[in-house]
């Protein structure tokens, strides 16, 4: 048995039992405090392989719907789940990109190779506007990245400006004969991406005085204030967070600092199929996405030595699945089915992001559209809408809600020697008092029976219970076929008074809406 807690919660409610027996959930609905920004349902779309190229933009005489080049399914399909933000243009093309080559005439812009990703040649025809017209019809806020690796404090200096100025000058000018009047305000920069590696294998400290130097040029216009991400660690690389916060000067230079880890079932080069897995895999893989927790924990406690107000968010700009290509596909577009696997790891991140909602600001899943663990695939006209996005989807009830605290007592899930907690949770509270429990069943076999007391009301009414599960543990939806994963009713839940019995199928993911 495992008893979890919410822990930094807990010191503010005081309460202090344990949960009596395994498999039982206590909920303190009054001590909750901490608001779960919704941008931790942000979304990451890179130039690589076919995220950007087919996946929003298609060719200019297209047949696929579209307006002015923008895919109409995708569109709906994403404001369906409330994208809150999409990061662009990287990862590692971030580094290689010069934002210049994507304005003006299409028809007059550069091309250049990208090097990172299946060493295609870029045409630069979805550029600077075109991103921001995306978002401005998907209706949420723009995170641009923008390139230290090898480009200059100058470039992206002048980046900002033709962005957010209001004043006159050559870089405004320029905005506004390619259409744009008004500044666009774009609050979320990247100062550079993975410069540890892809972005200029920088050591920390390297990077830290680069970072001082481009945030001063990165300048805020008018009531537009910026929102800088310096480039943070990947996994376990606590000396990195550590020189970034240690020193006043550094620290003052941004407001968020990014985390990078990704799941990967086996090593680099052998990081298995995305449809093909054994039990011990999808073992594995639940393991390894459950490391999350302890590189959030261990980071914020770095931050929290510096920074006790927690004025500075931890943003996971790059999170998911990383399974090897599908069979047949270029290696370099990292391309790869999603399955309920991918599902059970989207919904032990996002529950570990709320859990973490006071230092965790931000997160975006890798990435978008086909490539990695998407919430959407196309071929040709054709979309599919992946397990992980009817995660996103059920979780929506969170977007800006107050994290509720708990403790949980959870039997574990076992293979060969190797243990871990079956049940995974979080839990808030939204608008009119409504509370909304997320709940993952990791064990792919083995139903539980939970016990869910909330403690603090003498009564609970369950309006809606919602669950995602299938036949199989790679059970997902493909071209042509009904959906083999989505969000069903479920009414395997009983109340009585203030408690709630929950029979959680093996494999499942449920939410409880209740007040
Ligand atoms: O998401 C794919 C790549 O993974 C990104 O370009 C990079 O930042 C990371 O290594």
């Amino acid at each position: 048995m495992k008893t979890n807690f919410v822990l930094a919660f807990l010191m503010i409610t005081g309460a202090s039992s344990l949960p009596a027996q395994d498999n039982q959930i206590v909920l303190y609905p009054d001590s909750a405090r901490h608001e779960i920004s919704r941008h931790i349902y942000g979304h990451f779309s890179e130039h690589l392989g076919r995220c950007i190229y087919g996946g929003f933009w298609v060719g200019e005489d297209s047949e696929i719907p579209n307006t002015g080049r923008i895919r109409t399914d995708v569109v709906e399909a994403l404001k369906e789940i409330a994208i809150p933000n999409l990061r662009w243009p990287g990862g590692c093309f971030a580094d290689e990109y010069h934002w210049m080559d994507g304005i003006g005439p299409r028809d007059k812009r550069p091309t250049m190779i990208n090097t990172h990703w299946g060493g295609v040649t870029e045409d630069n025809s979805f550029g600077t506007h075109e991103f921001l017209e995306l978002c401005s019809l998907l209706d949420c806020e723009p995170v641009i990245c923008g390139n230290m690796g090898s480009g200059t404090v100058r470039e992206m200096s002048q980046w900002v400006e033709y962005l957010n100025s209001d004043n006159i000058s050559p870089m405004t000018n320029l905005r506004r004969e390619n259409g744009q009047e008004q500044a666009f305000g774009v609050k979320y920069w990247g100062v550079g991406n993975e410069n540890w590696g892809c972005g200029g294998r920088m050591t920390a400290e390297y990077y830290a005085n680069e970072l001082r130097r481009y945030s001063v040029y990165c300048k805020n216009y008018g009531e537009n204030k910026l929102y800088r991400v310096a480039c943070g660690p990947y996994d376990e690389n606590y000396h990195w967070t550590e020189t970034l916060m240690k020193d006043a000067q550094t620290r003052n230079s941004f407001q968020g600092l990014s985390l990078h880890y990704y799941t990967v079932r086996g090593d680099w080069s052998s990081k298995g199929s995305a449809t093909d897995f054994s039990e011990a895999d999808w073992f594995t893989t639940m393991q390894k996405t459950l490391k999350m927790d302890e590189f959030i924990q261990k980071h914020s406690e770095i931050m929290d030595k510096y920074d006790p107000e927690k004025t500075k968010g931890l943003i996971v700009d790059e999170w998911g699945n990383w399974h090897d290509v599908e069979p047949g596909t270029n290696p370099g577009f990292l391309y790869q089915q999603n399955t309920l696997r991918d599902a059970l790891v989207a919904a032990v991140n996002l529950n570990i992001f709320n859990n973490h909602c006071d230092r965790v600001k931000m997160a975006n899943i890798a990435q978008t559209v086909n490539v990695l663990q998407s919430v959407i695939l196309t071929e040709g006209e054709q979309i599919v809408r992946t397990p992980t996005y009817y995660v996103f989807k059920m979780y929506m009830v969170h977007h800006d809600a107050t994290l509720v605290p708990y403790r949980i007592s959870s039997e574990d899930y076992s293979v060969d020697d190797q243990s871990i907690p079956a049940i995974h949770v979080s839990c808030s509270k939204g608008e009119y008092g409504k509370m909304h429990l997320t709940m993952a069943n990791l064990n792919p076999n083995i139903g539980t029976n939970m016990e869910c007391i909330v403690e603090g009301m003498e009564s609970i009414k369950v309006t809606s219970v919602e669950i995602i599960t299938a036949g199989s543990m790679n059970a997902f939806n493909d071209f042509g076929k009904n959906e083999a994963v989505n969000i069903r009713s479920f009414d395997d839940v009983f109340v009585k008074e203030n408690t709630l019995t929950i029979n959680m199928p093996p494999r499942s993911i449920i939410q409880i809406t209740m007040q």
